[in-house]
């Protein structure tokens, strides 16, 4: 396997290998400041030689946080820790964007006792209520606001997190969005949350920032999430990182049995077939021949491998070189990383 550099519009990036946005609930200071854990983390991560990192979920408002640990990008003072963070990435080589992120529904009552959503929603202790327009727009300024203190900390660019049932995806899915208003009921209405804080981003940050989106291939299903990529191309998103949408429900295609990764990886090739702006696929991809097999075969752009960076700091470094990888073994506490330090493969990373 060629270990070719790869770009995002004019974003040169060493190698196709991405850290996905991984959230380190027991790193952080109070109040979601970064801490140097944070900056050690990434930073030993981006010495092991991957070409793009996504700094994990970071909230845009106090209120729409998934965790009281979660890092913040609510303010101006959070610019300073961040900086560090795309500092010592770019130290390294890597390129190093920042994940933009509201809970929505899945913001606990520790947090806020008044989650907000699209509409309505009660499923046994989950209880959201629906956003005004006003909130709407707020929420919406919100994330403009965040992206333009991404680009002050120095950051290469932004994913916008709509994926995992977070408040985008509460958007998207007619699980969720009943709503009769613009924002609801159409593929176009229920894009248009997301949308109008693309396009006002754009307006706002330089035209080098990179701005994509993480988004669902089971959206629904497989078709609909086709569509929404393409509207996201035609849109003039920057790139496409494909993982789940507002729940787990696998796609209904059938996974030929050659292919040698799950449903999620799948359903990333099949958008990449639909559009042309580059797509990175996510999940449970742990070896360097299914890495070869995606990129030599050019089923996508890029390839995140998560958990095993978090097992391997060197996960690139020891694939580019033959060495043995340290294989991460799914035990989870490394769920969220409230324990993160506990994972076993810890004391072989630095
Ligand atoms: C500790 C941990 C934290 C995560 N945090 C986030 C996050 O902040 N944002 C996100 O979109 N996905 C998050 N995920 C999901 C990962 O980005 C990735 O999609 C998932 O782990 C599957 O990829 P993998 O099998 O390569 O680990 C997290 C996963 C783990 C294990």
């Amino acid at each position: 396997m060629e270990f070719r550099p790869q770009k995002i519009k004019n974003l040169e990036i060493k190698n196709p290998i991405v850290l996905p946005s991984m959230v380190c609930f027991s790193f952080a200071n109070k109040n979601g400041f970064v801490s140097s854990k944070n900056i050690e983390h990434y930073a030993s991560i981006a010495k092991g030689g991957v070409g793009l990192i996504i700094v994990e979920a970071t909230c845009v408002t106090k209120e729409g946080r998934l965790s009281l640990d979660q890092l913040g990008i609510w303010s101006d003072e959070y610019i300073e820790g961040l900086s560090k963070i795309a500092q010592v990435c770019h130290e390294q080589g890597a390129k190093v964007l920042i994940q933009l992120h509201h809970a929505g529904l899945r913001t606990p009552k520790n947090v806020s006792q008044d989650p907000i959503t699209s509409s309505y929603y009660q499923k046994g202790d989950l209880v959201a209520r629906e956003m005004s327009i006003t909130e709407i727009q707020k929420i919406q300024n919100d994330f403009i606001q965040a992206a333009i203190r991404a680009e002050k900390a120095g950051f290469d660019g932004i994913e916008l997190h709509g994926a995992h049932s977070y408040l985008m995806t509460q958007f998207f899915s007619l699980k969720v969005n009943k709503r009769t208003d613009n924002y609801g009921g159409t593929l176009e209405n229920r894009l248009r949350f997301t949308t109008e804080i693309y396009q006002s981003i754009k307006e706002k940050v330089g035209n080098h920032f990179i701005v994509g989106i993480r988004m669902g291939c089971n959206e629904n299903d497989l078709k609909t999430s086709i569509k929404m990529a393409q509207k996201f191309e035609e849109l003039g998103m920057d790139f496409l990182h494909v993982s789940t949408g507002f729940d787990n429900t696998p796609i209904r295609e059938e996974v030929p049995e050659k292919f040698p990764c799950n449903w999620i990886v799948y359903g990333a090739t099949k958008i990449k077939e639909q559009v042309n702006i580059p797509v990175i696929a996510v999940n449970a991809i742990k070896t360097k021949e299914q890495i070869a097999y995606l990129l030599d075969h050019q089923l996508v752009d890029f390839v995140a491998v998560g958990r095993g960076q978090l097992a391997d700091h060197h996960f690139v470094n020891h694939m580019k070189k033959d060495k043995a990888i340290v294989h991460c073994l799914g035990c989870k506490p490394c769920r969220w990383f409230f324990n993160g330090d506990q994972c076993p493969r810890h004391r072989i990373k630095k």
